[in-house]
């Protein structure tokens, strides 16, 4: 195993962007960046052995903050939409920014993805790992609660990455922390879409949204509906139903999963497999939903890495998580953190090959 200190580049301000980098024996590797605690990329070899970067992102550490997709990055406080940005604790009254049309969404602009996280321990050993530090404090972005959040990535011999967030808070809040990464296990996004990829999600059950995709508060079956991955399908295969109101509204896919299991043990969330490259990932996650976002929002005017111009559909989010708006359903699994817990959600992405 390695690990080395890069740096990745400088903000418009002048502050600069140091990065690690973790690699193991058979050439994978993954470079996380101060800003964001981000996965800037994520390097996995195919059934050839052929070592490619499996995620969207920027070359350049201010286009993170110029035109945020949030590629990669660590979101929060809370992942996802609230609705009208606003939420209710202990009879208390909160009022978060509206920045997607009347809601709220990532965390604003105060989110964990705009800020310079300190890397705070970098170690070798049977896993590469390094662990990434920030503080929020009490009201930043209208949230309640000092938070005091880590990230921490570690990557094994058995192509194993581990994403483990932890946070602890001075007074009762609610947290939602995701990775946001844009998966193309081609490894040649801006070239090749993700369309033919086969997912698998170990979900019977979805979120249906309204025009703002925000959770009707319905639980709804997947089975007979272009929502049905519980056998792998090929994500393209039905994303253009247009009898399909869940996909009329989301321009594809952009639902909460109601992961099987029980929330807060690690348990099978999706898979992933590339027949072209040969390329698989499993995820494994603790959070008791997962956001399947089909990259609709990539228009055109976003380049990316390489120089290359990301379109709808180049990249996979599979992004754990708490449902959306989960501050204002009580029928959903609780987001709420007190002082004196500490929050943890783990997710885990497993690759391997299968052959052709
Ligand atoms: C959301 C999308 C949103 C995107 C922004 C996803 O997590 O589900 O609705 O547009 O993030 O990058």
């Amino acid at each position: 195993m390695e690990t080395r200190r890069v740096e990745f580049g400088e903000l418009a301000d002048g502050r600069r962007v140091p990065a690690v980098e973790l690699a193991n024996g058979n050439g994978m590797s993954v470079c996380v960046i101060a800003l964001g605690a981000a996965i800037q990329s994520l390097k996995v070899p195919d059934r050839n052995g052929r070592v490619a970067d499996v995620v969207l992102g920027y070359d350049d550490a201010r286009q993170y903050l110029q035109r945020p997709q949030y590629f990669g990055v660590t979101v929060g406080r809370y992942a996802n939409r609230i609705a009208g940005g606003r939420f209710v604790l202990d009879g208390w009254p909160y009022r978060l920014e509206r920045n997607d049309g009347p809601n709220h969404l990532h965390g604003g602009a105060s989110g964990f993805d705009r800020a310079l996280w300190k890397i705070e321990s970098v170690s070798d050993g049977p896993q590469a790992k390094v662990v990434l530090r920030h503080f929020s404090p009490d009201g930043e972005g209208g949230y309640p609660g000092a938070l005091d959040v880590t990230a921490t990535y570690s990557l094994d011999e058995a192509n194993t990455l581990t994403v483990e967030y932890r946070a602890t808070t001075t007074r009762p809040t609610i947290v939602n922390l995701t990775n946001h990464s844009y998966f193309n296990l081609t490894g040649d996004a801006g070239n090749t879409d993700v369309m033919d990829h086969r997912l698998t999600l170990f979900a019977d059950a979805f979120t249906p949204v309204d025009e703002m995709l925000i959770p009707t508060g319905e639980r709804r079956s997947v089975a007979g509906t272009p929502f049905d991955f519980r056998e792998p399908r090929a994500v393209g295969e039905r994303i253009r139903d247009g009898s399909d109101e869940q996909l009329r509204i989301g321009r594809g896919y952009d639902h909460n999963f109601i992961v099987n299991g029980p929330p807060g043990v690690l348990r099978p969330a999706a898979r992933l497999e590339d027949p072209h490259s040969g390329r698989v990932l499993e995820l494994l996650a603790t959070a008791p939903g997962l956001q399947l976002y089909s990259g609709n929002f990539l228009d055109g005017t976003t380049v990316g890495k390489s120089g290359r111009i990301y379109r709808q559909g180049d990249g996979l989010c599979l992004e754990p998580q708490a449902f959306p708006d989960s501050p204002n359903r009580p029928e959903f699994p609780s987001c709420r953190l007190d002082p004196g817990e500490e929050y943890v959600s783990t997710i885990v992405y497993r690759f391997s090959i299968t052959a052709g």
